[in-house]
């Protein structure tokens, strides 16, 4: 029986994804910041650990109490949506932190087991904005951008050692807690200069019918997870 160990389980794609694999017979260890035991279904199969990908000592306590894992999924993420002129410095290195530097940190501390063993998996969880650039989403998409750039290096690094490195680029998906979790680095993120070009990116949102399911993204790391002729970038939703 395999392994996975999937960041960011509190909500969203990351809690879809641990669902999906315990469906499937694997072990899951579902990490969050703040541990529930109540998301997902009670099982032998299932562990909760805390952890925090901004946070040296909390990535330590959690990949030693994880041992042996066959997968990790970076799926821990943070976004934000203004105007550059609206977002602080602060806010910017916020979600690099978290989303660049946190997937960086995670990969690094399971490699040393993957590299000795000569098998395991990444799975990187960025955007499919990178593909196709959306105006107000420039600090966000520049810290999934630097992602896909870490992973395809990174990928061609590891092939020796048999570990392979993967890409998953979800759709919108006002499924998740994702827009509400990044309403508190929004304060003012929309000058009054960009008030039109935001009211018009909201009413084309409003038009599209299609979205992305958190489904079709658990799916993916799936894919990723279990097909070893799968392609490095795999899109996920219906709108991708
Ligand atoms: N929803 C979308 O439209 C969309 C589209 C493309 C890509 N994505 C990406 O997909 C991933 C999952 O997003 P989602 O839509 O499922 O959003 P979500 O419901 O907000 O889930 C994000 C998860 O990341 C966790 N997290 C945030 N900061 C963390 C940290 N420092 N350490 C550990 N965990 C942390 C959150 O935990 P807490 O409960 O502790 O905050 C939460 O469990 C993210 O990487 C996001 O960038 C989302």
């Amino acid at each position: 029986m395999k392994t996975v160990l999937v960041t960011g389980c509190s909500s969203g794609f990351g809690l879809e994804t641990a669902r999906y694999f315990l469906d499937r017979d694997w072990k899951v260890i579902a990490t969050m910041r703040t541990p529930r035991e109540d998301l997902l279904p009670r099982s032998e199969h299932l562990r909760v650990l805390a952890l925090d990908v901004t946070d040296p000592d909390s990535i330590r306590r959690a990949v030693e109490a994880a041992g042996q894992i066959d997968v990790l999924v970076n799926n821990a993420g943070i976004g934000v949506l203004g105007a550059l002129e609206g977002i602080s410095m602060a806010t910017a290195r916020e979600v690099f932190e978290t989303n660049t530097l946190g997937t960086i940190a995670m990969t690094q501390a399971v490699l040393p087991q993957f590299r000795l063993r000569r098998a395991g998996i990444v799975i990187n969880v960025t955007s499919s904005v990178t593909l196709t650039p959306l105006p107000l989403l420039s600090v966000y998409t520049a810290s999934k951008a630097a992602v896909n750039a870490f992973t395809e290096s990174l990928a061609l690094e590891l092939q020796q050692f048999n570990v392979r490195v993967n890409l998953v680029l979800p759709g919108r998906a006002p499924s998740t807690r994702f827009g509400e979790n990044a309403q508190a680095r929004m304060r003012d993120s929309i000058p009054e200069a960009y008030a039109g070009l935001a009211k018009s990116v909201f009413e084309a949102w409003g038009q599209s019918t299609a979205v992305t399911q958190a489904v079709d993204v658990a799916e993916a790391v799936w894919r990723a997870a279990n097909d070893a002729s799968c392609p490095l970038r795999q899109t996920a939703g219906a709108d991708t």
